[in-house]
Formats: C-alpha cells, sequence, structure tokens
C-alpha cells in the first residue's frame, strides 16, 4: 500500500510540532520537523563562522544534512531559529532538503511532516493537510509561558516581535512562502487547547482514510 502522508504547516509557535509527534504516535507513522533541517544549516554555518547569506556553503551543509543525527538540544535555541529563517530563503537550499524530505516522507508507512511548505511543495499529493494557526498574541503567551516554565527568563513583548517579524519574512518570501495549501484544513488554535486541537486533527484524519 502507498505510505500515508500527513502535512502540517503552519508560522512559528502555532503549536504543529507538538500536534505532529502526537499524531505520528495516534496513526503509526513516522515524524520529520522539517524546521530542524534548515536549523541544522543555520548552525553549520554559524559553527564555522560563515555569513548567513553565504548560498554556496549553505548548499554544502544542507547536503551533508542527516535526519537521523539531529541534536534538537544545539538546534533548538531561539539564536538557530532566526537563523534558520534566514538561510531558508535561499532557493537552492530549499532544493536540497526538499528533496531530502520528500524521499523521508516515501518510506512506508508513511509519516507526519510539519514545516512551511509541506502542502505547497515538498508533498502537495498528502493525504491530509492541515495548516495550523493561531493569533501571533496567543502564540507569543505560549511561549512566554514555556520559557517561564523551564526556569528561563523572557519579554512577551520582545516574543511578540520575533514571531511578528517571523511570520513577516516566511509568508514574505518569494520561494515557497508559508500559506495554507489547496485542500489544506485550517486549524486555529487560538481558542484551542492542545487536546481540542488533536481530537479535530484526528477527525480530519479519520475522515480521509
Ligand atoms: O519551525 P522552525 O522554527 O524550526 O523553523 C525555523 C525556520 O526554518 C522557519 O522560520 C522557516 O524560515 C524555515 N523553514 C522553512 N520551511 C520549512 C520549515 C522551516 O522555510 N518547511
Amino acid at each position: 500500500t502507498a505510505p500515508f502522508v500527513i502535512a502540517v504547516d503552519g508560522p512559528a509557535a502555532s503549536g504543529k510540532g507538538t500536534l505532529s509527534r502526537r499524531l505520528a504516535t495516534q496513526y503509526g507513522l513516522r515524524h520529520l520537523d522539517t524546521g530542524l533541517s534548515y536549523r541544522a544549516v543555520a548552525h553549520a554555518l554559524i559553527q564555522a563562522g560563515l555569513p548567513l547569506d553565504d548560498e554556496a556553503q549553505a548548499v554544502e551543509a544542507a547536503r551533508k544534512v542527516d535526519f537521523a543525527g539531529f541534536d534538537p538540544m544545539v538546534l533548538s535555541t531561539h539564536a538557530v531559529g532566526e537563523a534558520a529563517s534566514q538561510v531558508s530563503v535561499h532557493p537552492a537550499v530549499r532544493r536540497v532538503l526538499v528533496e531530502k524530505q520528500r524521499a523521508f516522507a516515501m518510506q512506508p508507512p508513511g509519516a507526519v511532516l510539519d514545516g512551511r511548505d509541506i502542502g505547497t511543495v515538498v508533498c502537495p499529493n498528502a493525504d491530509v493537510k492541515l495548516y495550523v494557526t493561531a493569533s501571533p498574541q496567543v502564540r507569543a503567551g505560549r511561549r512566554h509561558r514555556e520559557i517561564l516554565r523551564l526556569g528561563g527568563q523572557a519579554e512577551y513583548e520582545a516574543i511578540l516581535a520575533d514571531i511578528e517579524r517571523r511570520d513577516a519574512r516566511d509568508m514574505d518570501r518569494a520561494d515557497s512562502p508559508l500559506r495554507p495549501a489547496d485542500g489544506a484544513h485550517l486549524l486555529d488554535t487560538s481558542q484551542m487547547s492542545i487536546e481540542a486541537a488533536f481530537l479535530a486533527a484526528c477527525a480530519i484524519v479519520d475522515g480521509a482514510r
């Protein structure tokens, strides 16, 4: 049987990562956080002391990306996320990573991929496409509480400004801008708990199987 693919797109801090992991567990699929691939490229450039706009070096780093070898702790920092958003504008970098992401999706029994361009570019024929969003204020509030919960310090206003800047860069870029794919189910979680969002997503997936 053909692999079953669920494409999950949405802006930063929308909750798409948590949702995708839970969907993968629920349906016995593998999971790929494609943001980590852009983060891995950004991290490699930073480590090598190279500028983020060095497209040739970024492509080299993208070729070496190995999904199995990701260290989420190293890649999850705010600085790396910001840098990832900058390297992700290079079309040649995207081409290399998209190819690898597609290959991951096509291995049986299928997978849940989350990112910005899964339904539009990586897996336009996905069995289910979800576009997960929430207002910038709600996303900033969630991220703020998460940082405080982990014992860190942060200003809500600064987080909100970051989120708005990241949204603008991801939505306004020329290559593969963030937008709902044709046929995507919109899931606005502004007024929803994670549990409610998960149940709504399951209802959509069950309807497609
Ligand atoms: O989701 P995450 O915050 O890890 O993504 C980091 C950055 O990588 C995003 O801001 C976006 O610019 C880029 N990205 C992308 N396409 C994807 C996933 C992430 O351009 N499929």
